[in-house]
């Protein structure tokens, strides 16, 4: 436990910050290297907790990945070198269970590629992966002919199933598939899955998610093919390297300065080399409805499949906004950051559509309520048979108390930038957690407040 004493900023945010790489593009990174032959190098990639997990699962598979140096130019952030071994007779059966953490991206995704391998392995995760439902993936891959048992438990009179979880892999078959939950989690691990089947795989989502993993797929020349809300893949075809690749800057890192920038009065701050994914960057969206004084800046990346740019914020006057559930899932991760920018905004801000977000690492409508509540926010939240909203009266000062990280990096971020522009000192019961996806957040933000 390492609690954090936060008090009220007295200067502003300012100056130019560059940010880890981003996470899931990080994940994916790993993954996709290890399955194409040849050396893969990746810059820029971080050292978040998350990461460093898809790296042990994959050394414990059988690839070797070695550490080439730390980046000067990106504090914290590494160059590593995959050295991948193809799709077929690739990965080698682990000695024991796999242990992937908390990292829900490493377990969804590395079930994918063991979907297609001809042994069995055991996937373990710590205290909330083990409670995160794992249904979503085990489904599809199950009816692509993935032999999976798991840890089954009756949730809100339906059967789940949580990690532990045990995959033998081997002769998939392509499916096509129409996703219930919009998870770019589950799409991609469908698509890993596909690539090991000897015909074409379909997968159909109810509303675009981030598709960092079609985007990687193409660059290693994998046959996928987009249209709307469709994803095409062929299987049976080795991938092939770019040799070299680039991790932008993560958005969701990005996110907590943004808004901290914007709510804190005098502040300008330039954030580079960021990662700005269709899918992702919904928050930039809603906060400029909201009035906020955000400038976009595209920039290229060869290295890259991704949309890059820097991203410049104004301190400005927000008012409040309707956040549409077909929007949700271009910020799923950032909607704690939202929530606190909400208590800060003249009248009220409505947020439809976030039932996801009661089986992320916490149950984030529980400890941000919590949280911001105990604060003096005026937040609501509001429950039908067939969604949920989480609605906030802002314009009321925030006043510094204690509250509780529930052990989650974004909600424990997110309290940090409330406490700063709140009145009196806020304690946070523990920030470790931090290091999960934003190890150099603290060291940053002390930096940028002058
Ligand atoms: C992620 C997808 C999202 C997100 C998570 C990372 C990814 O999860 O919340 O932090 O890297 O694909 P879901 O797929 O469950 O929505």
């Amino acid at each position: 436990m390492r609690f954090l004493l936060v008090k009220p900023a007295q200067k502003h945010l300012k100056g130019k910050i560059v940010l880890l790489g981003d996470k899931s593009i990080a994940n994916r990174s790993i993954i996709i290297s290890a399955i194409s032959p040849g050396k893969t190098t990746i810059e820029n990639f971080p050292t978040s907790k998350d990461c460093l997990y898809t790296i042990k699962a994959l050394k414990k598979l059988g690839i070797k990945i070695i550490q080439n140096s730390t980046s000067r130019q990106y504090k914290n952030a590494r160059t590593i070198t995959v050295f991948g071994k193809g799709l077929y007779d690739g990965l080698k059966k682990p000695k024991g269970p796999i242990f992937v953490g908390d990292s829900g991206t490493t377990l969804r995704l590395t079930l994918g590629v063991l979907a297609g391998q001809n042994f069995a392995v055991t996937l373990t995760g710590g205290k909330s992966l083990s409670q995160r439902p794992m249904l979503r993936v085990t489904l599809p891959l199950r009816l692509m002919g993935a032999k999976i048992n798991s840890k089954l438990k009756t949730q809100n009179s339906k059967l789940e199933e949580y990690p532990p979880i045990t995959i033998r892999g081997g002769n998939l078959k392509p499916i096509t598939y129409r996703m219930p939950v919009a998870s770019a989690q589950v799409k991609s691990a469908i698509l890993f899955a596909g690539l090991y089947t000897k015909g074409t795989t379909r997968v159909i989502e109810p509303v675009k998610t981030r598709d960092h993993t079609e985007r990687m797929l193409r660059l290693f020349k994998a046959e996928i093919k987009v249209k709307q809300n469709k994803i095409v893949i062929k299987g049976n075809k080795e991938l092939a390297s770019p040799g070299r690749i680039f991790i932008p800057g993560d958005i969701s890192s990005a996110s907590f300065f943004i808004v901290l920038a914007t709510i804190l009065p005098g502040s300008r701050i330039l954030i580079k080399n960021v990662n700005l994914n269709p899918g992702r960057i919904g928050i930039i969206k809603v906060l400029k409805r909201m009035g906020a004084n955000i400038q976009l800046t595209a920039d290229s990346c060869q290295l890259s499949a991704e949309p890059v740019g820097n991203i410049l914020v104004k301190s400005s006057n927000l008012k409040g906004t309707i956040v549409k559930k077909e929007e949700i899932p271009s910020m799923i991760d950032e909607l704690p950051i939202l929530m606190v920018a909400a208590c800060y905004t003249r009248g009220k801000t409505i947020f439809d559509g976030v039932g996801e977000l009661r089986v992320k690492e916490t149950d984030r409508i529980r400890s941000m309520s919590c949280n911001l509540r105990k604060m003096g926010a005026q937040i609501r939240v509001l429950k039908t048979a067939k969604s949920e909203k989480v609605v906030i009266e802002g314009g009321r000062d925030l006043r510094g108390t204690a509250v509780k990280s529930f052990g989650d990096h974004r909600t424990a971020i997110s309290m940090v930038i409330a406490a700063l522009r709140a009145q009196g000192n806020t304690r946070i019961d523990d920030i470790s957690c931090i290091n999960k996806s934003f190890p150099n957040f603290l060291s940053l933000l002390k930096n940028s407040i002058h």
